[in-house]
């Protein structure tokens, strides 16, 4: 075998489950006690969650009430993303998730990738779900009278740095009146943390031991984890109700309009936010084995969980921006905000709790899947035998469970949650890509192996380029600016927050200066604070103001290769969609997998370059990894099938 073969070896479907049919047989299997209910609860467990308690704040913040379109779309991407992952289940019903389905789509390479990718997904997206947990919990200690102090409610980097920027502030003359509640944290979780050896102590203390006692359940059995989930399911589903039947009542359409008051980006700068909220579906797929009859349960599980969380988000997100302005939405816990904004403090303290259970078990289910994936993969030879050790007495994977919850707790410590975000929205949407492709690629591949469930088959042949050139015009009529903005690379000005970044305690005198002699009573009206004054201006008048300001030119404007990498993602993205119509039309290939590839991937093309970099280079750690480890001990690469 020449080497290119090596790296795409594949697995075939009848080894895939055999092998694990064998573990089952000899004693280390997993216990088989979930039945559709279950599952569809598990996925309910698992979407609702951080999401929409928290994250959904500031995509509503930034998108206005349009930031239901924002969901609609992202429910129709993951509802065709979960089509693929329900056929790939139905056909490979065992553990492993994308990782398992792409290494018989595309190989061990591509299989090895993913498998990393969601790690992504699953430990760090936890990270993200255990300190929006930590912020409901530490409000709730707060209302009952508990103070927990700032330095063990954060992380280190996010303290270092809000620090930095609220003396920034301060120090050029911002009243501290003016200062957001994170900001305010920040600074004293920075100034009053204890010191020992002169480190600050500054660690998000309720997450990380919520974190240990989930994965401390999780190591103890299916069973126990199972019963809790369905229990908060009830709970959060009962929750959720309410606040729509309540919130319905205090809506106030006047607070529809402007419907979408910050543009095209103003939506999509929620992206990660409103995927991350439906993000857990597919962890269903890395219970196949734990199914009674997984072929036949599992694509019904998560097109059902889908369909009942999307209509419930819609109708939140429309509840939430009609109940007050969408300008007052910043905020981690806008759920429960919004009813104590309307005086309804009991109400808002229910919510609180309830988002408390409903965050941990979105935890809880994610701390259930990464091990599973990791116990796939070994037993492929990818990663070291432990990883598939299964407990005598509990029959969990062990050694995989625990190191799950080291991989959430330790990065916990150190990276801020907003980056931890988009992380986690990227390795999501690159698996939900490579599986909808996977379905594409056996499509492709005559006499391919198919499962008892097939997506619904729509010929893409002429469609999909219709569709294409339909949206291209429609987005050029609506939105031209954003919709030809990756064809050129003309220099434009930083974002109010970069802007003010780079520039020292002098310049934004100068430039005060300058908008005094302007504007005065706009810089009044924000109290004097530049970065107030600029955040409050339509995008015309923010051009015009930079351009004005008596600084240097590369203080203003992005130009040249930093200005154009933003713009790699949208045309990776736009050569992805040609050449999806040229292969559709030449294969007949089926349309619902090529839009579910395409949503996704324009999703991952609204998420900051910056975290396409990260990504990248996590891809290339594991990369090391796989050439110095499973390259070699893949069961593939010995000559064993099962
Ligand atoms: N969808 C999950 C949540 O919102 C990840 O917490």
């Amino acid at each position: 075998m020449s080497f290119l073969d090596q790296l795409f070896r594949k697995k075939n479907v009848d080894d895939a489950i055999k092998s694990a049919e064998q573990e089952a047989i000899h004693g280390g299997g997993l216990q088989k006690n979930l039945r559709v209910i279950d599952l569809t609860a598990l996925g309910i467990a698992a979407i609702i969650g951080a999401g929409i308690f928290s994250t959904i704040g500031s995509a509503s913040y930034n998108g206005g009430p349009a930031v239901v379109f924002l969901f609609i779309f992202t429910a129709l991407a993951c509802g065709f993303a979960a089509f693929a992952y329900a056929e790939f289940a139905s056909l490979i019903p065992v553990s492993g998730s994308a990782y398992t389905y792409s290494y018989v789509a595309f190989g061990e390479l591509i299989a090895w990738i993913i498998g990393w990718a969601l790690i992504m997904e699953y430990a760090v997206g936890n990270i993200t779900v255990a300190v929006s947990w930590s912020g409901y919990f530490t409000g709730l200690c707060e209302s009952a009278g508990w103070h927990i102090p700032a330095w063990a409610t954060v992380d280190y980097v996010s303290a270092k740095e809000g620090f930095e920027v609220t003396s920034g502030l301060l120090q050029a003359g911002t009243p501290a009146s003016l200062l957001t509640d994170a900001q305010r944290e920040a600074f004293s979780a920075w100034t009053e943390a204890p010191q020992i050896g002169g480190l600050r102590t500054i660690l998000d203390i309720p997450a990380i031991i919520m974190s240990i006692l989930i994965t401390a359940l999780v190591y103890v059995g299916m069973r126990e984890s199972k019963t809790t989930a369905n229990l908060m399911v009830v709970l959060k589903l009962i929750v959720v109700l309410m606040v729509i039947i309540v919130g319905v009542f205090y809506v106030d359409t006047d607070n529809w309009h402007p419907f979408v008051p910050n543009g095209f980006g103003g939506v999509m700068a929620g992206v990660s936010s409103v995927f991350f909220a439906y993000i857990g579906f597919d962890a269903l797929s890395t219970t196949a084995e734990e199914c009674n009859d997984p072929q036949r349960d599992l694509p019904r599980a998560m097109v059902y969980s889908i369909i009942i969380c999307t209509v419930l988000y819609i109708i939140i997100a429309l509840v939430l921006t009609g109940m007050v302005s969408y300008k007052e939405l910043d905020v981690n816990d806008p759920l429960a905000y919004v009813f104590s904004r309307i005086n309804l403090k009991w109400f808002s303290g229910v919510i609180a709790v309830s988002a408390v259970v409903a965050m941990a078990g979105v935890f809880l289910v994610f701390q259930l899947g990464q091990p599973r994936i990791w116990m796939t993969m070994s037993r492929d030879g990818l990663l070291p035998k432990r990883f598939s050790h299964i407990h005598p007495t509990f029959r969990t994977p062990d050694f995989s469970t625990i190191i799950t919850g080291l991989f959430v707790v330790i990065p916990m410590l150190f990276i801020p949650s907003d980056t931890v975000l988009n992380l986690c929205s990227m390795g999501t949407l690159f698996a939900f890509v490579l599986v909808c492709a996977g379905v594409l690629k056996l499509q492709m591949t005559p006499d391919a192996p198919r499962g008892k469930f097939r997506t619904p088959y729509v010929n893409a042949k002429w469609i999909f380029p219709l569709l294409l050139l339909a949206s291209a015009a429609f987005l050029f009529s609506k939105f031209q600016k954003e919709t030809t903005d990756w064809l050129t690379n003309q220099k434009e000005a930083y974002s109010v927050e970069d802007l003010m970044s780079g520039l020292s305690e002098q310049e934004i005198n100068l430039v005060r200066t300058r908008i005094m002699q302007t504007d005065s009573a706009g810089l009044a009206a924000a109290q004097g604070t530049l970065a107030t004054y600029l955040d409050k201006l339509n995008d015309e008048s923010y051009h015009q103001t930079v351009a004005a300001m008596p600084i240097a030119d590369e203080l203003k404007f992005e130009s040249g290769w930093n200005h154009f990498q933003h713009k790699i993602p949208m045309w990776l993205f736009i050569f992805t969609c040609l050449w999806l119509a040229v292969l559709g039309f030449r294969h007949n290939l089926s349309l619902i997998p090529i839009l579910g590839l395409i949503f996704c991937f324009y999703m991952m093309a609204q998420i900051p370059f910056k975290s396409w970099m990260g990504f990248f280079i996590w891809l290339v750690a594991g990369l090391v990894i796989y050439f110095g480890y499973g390259y070699k001990n893949s069961r593939l690469a010995n000559g064993k099938t099962t």
